[in-house]
């Protein structure tokens, strides 16, 4: 099974990937992690780049950057860790480039973006995705006192078009959306209960 988090910075969609994958882990399950940008040499190398706040880059390059990050994630990573059985917890994966470079940025249109997942993926998508949704006051207040990568130096129009493309997503079959305003062990409980549902088995 393959369930992905997504989310703007400050929504805590890490958080509550990190307590899914602690929770499938003490019930035995076989768990892979990744984070995008990232998780592999290469992956790591490209976050770097994207995140460096002295770094200039076009929209549409932070697109392809963001795309070749996850096909590498993707063939080294996941797609072997479905193969051999694992559940595969991903921060982030598609849909962020949906909202960030599709909303946030306006470089390409939702149709196209989905030919360009499905070409970098190989047609890999989540089975589960969950969107924590906060508003963009909310995600701010909680963003304080950490210093400001280059996504996030991008001003708050910018996060609103982010966190509005988010919710135009809500109406796929994979997506779940979460109030991120509950306190986390609710927004758990709500995880755990639809992963468990969906895997078949007793809670
Ligand atoms: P994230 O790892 O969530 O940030 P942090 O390490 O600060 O918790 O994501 C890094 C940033 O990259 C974040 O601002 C979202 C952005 N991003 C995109 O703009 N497009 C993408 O496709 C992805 C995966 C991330």
């Amino acid at each position: 099974m393959f369930v992905s988090f997504e989310g703007i910075d400050g929504s805590g969609k890490s958080t509550q990937a990190r307590l899914l994958a602690d929770r499938l882990r003490q019930r035995g399950r076989r768990v892979v992690e990744v984070r995008e940008p990232g998780g592999t040499p290469l992956g790591e190398r490209v976050r770097s780049l994207l995140l460096d706040p002295e770094a200039e880059i076009d929209g549409r390059a932070e697109l392809l950057l963001f795309s070749a990050a996850r096909a590498q994630l993707v063939s080294s990573v996941i797609e072997p860790a479905l193969q051999d059985g694992a559940v595969v917890i991903a921060d982030r994966f598609y849909d962020s480039s949906t909202a960030y470079q599709g909303g946030g940025r306006g470089v390409a249109n939702l149709d196209w973006l989905a030919s360009l997942h499905t070409f970098a993926t190989a047609g890999r998508s989540p089975d589960r995705t969950y969107l924590v949704d906060v508003p963009t006051e909310v995600a701010v207040h909680r963003r304080q006192g950490s210093a400001n990568d280059r996504i996030e130096a991008s001003g708050d129009g910018f996060y609103s078009r982010v966190r509005d493309a988010y919710n135009q997503l809500a109406s796929l079959p994979r997506v779940r959306v979460l109030d991120g305003t509950l306190p986390v062990d609710v927004l758990h409980q709500q995880v755990w209960a639809g992963v468990i549902q969906s895997m078949n088995q007793e809670p």
